[in-house]
């Protein structure tokens, strides 16, 4: 099965292994099925809060798994916000495919409901659909840092993906940093529609999305 190319983007990020990866809201699954084709963790988590398509997954699973690897996958049909962290495992946790704002509440929700773990192990890979720049500012909030991020454009559509941890002191800043490739036609399309689509917005609430403005304007000033 071939992975979209925004999928695909986040597999490739992951280039360690780890005890345990989360694939949240995973739906059909692919991604987790993918990283655990690649042996990358004693145990792939699938997650997803919608019954249904947690038991075809797990028939899934179970058709293509022999003894060895039915130890490396679990399949949990649950709120991703109430998931229990293993203590003092090297855990990535990845959300992809949902608002930004949900992503956040989400990734709010894992750090209060863990806060007794020691979180030095723990790392995210996130990509959201739209409210980059909220989700931005709300994980630096939450004190974690950068590892790396990217821009990919996929059906048209511009995604970004953030692998965030807590052990980076690099700042996650509000509109990217190293995501942004100099003459790369697609990333200044990018740009431009998050200019368009933030100026539209400025009447909903002037000083905020004026701010948000400015922050994108001067990535411009940057490239020129
Ligand atoms: C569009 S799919 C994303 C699939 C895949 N991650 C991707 O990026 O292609 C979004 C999934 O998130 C799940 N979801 C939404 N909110 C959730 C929550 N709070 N906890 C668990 N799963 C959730 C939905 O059931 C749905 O299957």
């Amino acid at each position: 099965m071939k992975l979209s190319n925004r999928l695909n983007t986040i597999n490739t990020l992951i280039t360690e292994s780890y005890d345990i990866i989360w694939d949240c809201c995973c739906d059909h699954g692919f991604l987790g099925m993918a990283i655990l084709k690649r042996n990358l963790a004693d145990k792939i988590i699938f997650v997803d809060i919608v019954p249904a398509l947690m038991a075809d997954l797990s028939k899934t699973l179970t058709r293509f798994s022999c003894a060895q690897t039915a130890k490396q996958w679990q399949v949990k049909c649950q709120d991703v916000g109430c998931l229990e962290l293993t203590p003092s495992a090297k855990q990535l946790v990845i959300i992809a495919g949902v608002g930004g704002e949900l992503l956040l509440k989400l990734v709010q929700q894992i750090i209060i409901n863990n806060t007794n773990h020691d979180l030095s192990k723990l790392s995210f890979i996130l990509c959201p659909v739209h409210h980059t720049y909220s989700l931005r500012k709300g994980l630096h909030k939450l004190g974690l840092g950068l590892v790396t991020e990217q821009i990919v454009l996929e059906n048209k559509r511009f995604y970004e993906v953030l692998h965030v941890s807590f052990e980076s002191e690099q700042p996650i800043s509000s509109t990217g940093t190293i995501m942004w490739e100099e003459n790369n036609t697609a990333h200044r399309m990018y740009l431009c529609q998050l200019i368009k689509h933030y100026t539209r917005m400025i009447n909903k609430d002037p000083v905020y999305f004026q701010n948000v403005l400015n922050d994108y304007q001067q990535l411009v000033e940057l490239k020129t």
